[in-house]
């Protein structure tokens, strides 16, 4: 046990009084996964944060939750996000936005590497148009912040007040923070331990999870599996969980070695599903009925079989994998899916 820096009483009340709005069904369940479980021989629990509520749910309601308060709070009508043609964070800011009556803009870069991910007005981007944000789109190698601003920009001279959601933004590490504190209350409700909480990551959510863990002494181990590759990101990780921490005033620092952060699961590259990962879709889908997404969710689950498999993780430990959502992405991957392992997704696993 390491030593206690903050009590959950007092993280609860430092978070209470930043900017927020409401736009997630909390807390999301905590649930067993028998059949995993069984089959890979260790205890697994799920946190169905694909559950969150909004628009099909995943990690970015808790991000928006506190990203669009503080928006509002300085008087923003208009809000700007951009990544990744697919992106959740972008469909949830879309639907975040219409909820809201705030207007929305996203720039949208489009994935060299995958053919069906470039124009497709499927997944993610349907859902994008369908909450009315003005979608904009911008080459491979064209630099996103810089488009962001551009688009920030047109709408100053407009009359508007933009607000630009930053990528890393603390307001990720405030909403896992709430995470980690609603899985601390479920795990004592429920009577587990866990040894390790393991998730798909790139930055915020595991900030929030790594000053939760720390401040409340916590023996848990978080491991962020990337989807991606990325030079320096212990470094990126460690700088902002200790942003956050510093803007809340709590005695907490994590150095860039302490953060467990692997890249061994991305594949090929971002957006490129994985044999690995198409089997942790086909394990989550026919034991448990729960849908993942070939870019985050099941790379991040492959990551735990492989665990498991290789006995790094054993009976003896009790995995809490926090599902970040990103499900809708799943329809406009179907090309991809279906030309790389065609008939070997249509197989079932045996199941009793
Ligand atoms: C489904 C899903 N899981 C995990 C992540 C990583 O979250 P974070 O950027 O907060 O680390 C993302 C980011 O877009 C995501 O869409």
């Amino acid at each position: 046990m390491v030593e206690v820096v903050v009590s959950e009483a007092k993280l609860w009340e430092r978070l209470g009084k930043l900017p927020k709005v409401s736009l997630a069904t909390l807390p999301t369940p905590l649930e067993p996964l028998p059949r995993i479980s069984q089959l890979l021989g260790i205890q697994i629990f799920v946190k169905r944060d694909d559950l969150t509520g909004l628009a099909f749910g995943g990690n970015k309601t808790r991000h928006l939750e506190f990203g669009i308060g503080q928006a509002i709070s300085q008087g923003c009508d208009v809000i700007i996000n951009g990544a990744a043609v697919q992106s959740n964070y972008c469909r949830q800011t879309a639907a975040a936005c219409a909820k809201l009556g705030l207007k929305c803009a996203l720039v949208l870069r489009r994935l060299p590497q995958v053919e069906a991910l470039k124009v497709e007005p499927q997944g993610n981007l349907l859902l994008d148009y369908l909450f009315g944000a003005d979608v904009r789109f911008v080459e491979p190698d064209e630099d996103l912040e810089l488009a962001k601003e551009r688009v920030a920009d047109e709408y100053r001279n407009k009359g508007h007040k933009p607000f630009i959601i930053r990528h890393p933004d603390v307001s990720g590490g405030y909403g896992y923070l709430v995470c980690l504190l609603e899985l601390v209350e479920q795990c004592r409700q429920m009577g587990i331990e866990p040894t390790h909480i393991i998730h798909s990551s790139s930055t915020p959510t595991q900030a929030g999870l790594i000053i939760g863990v720390k401040a409340l002494g916590l023996d848990w181990k978080v491991i962020g599996i990337s989807p991606l590759k990325r030079e320096g990101v212990h470094q990126r990780i460690a700088e902002l969980t200790n942003l956050v921490a510093e803007s809340l005033d709590l005695p907490v620092k994590v150095m860039p070695e302490e953060v467990l952060f692997t890249m061994d699961f991305v594949g090929e590259d971002y957006g490129i599903p994985t044999p690995e990962g198409i089997e942790a879709m086909k394990m989550m889908a026919q034991l448990e009925g729960i849908v993942l997404d070939p870019a985050y969710t099941a790379k991040a689950f492959a990551a735990i079989i492989a665990m498991a498999k290789s006995r790094r993780l054993t009976e003896e430990h009790t995995v809490i994998f926090i599902h970040t959502g990103g499900t809708p992405a799943l329809f406009a991957y179907q090309p991809v899916l279906v030309e790389a392992f065609g008939a070997q997704l249509a197989l079932g696993l045996p199941c009793k």
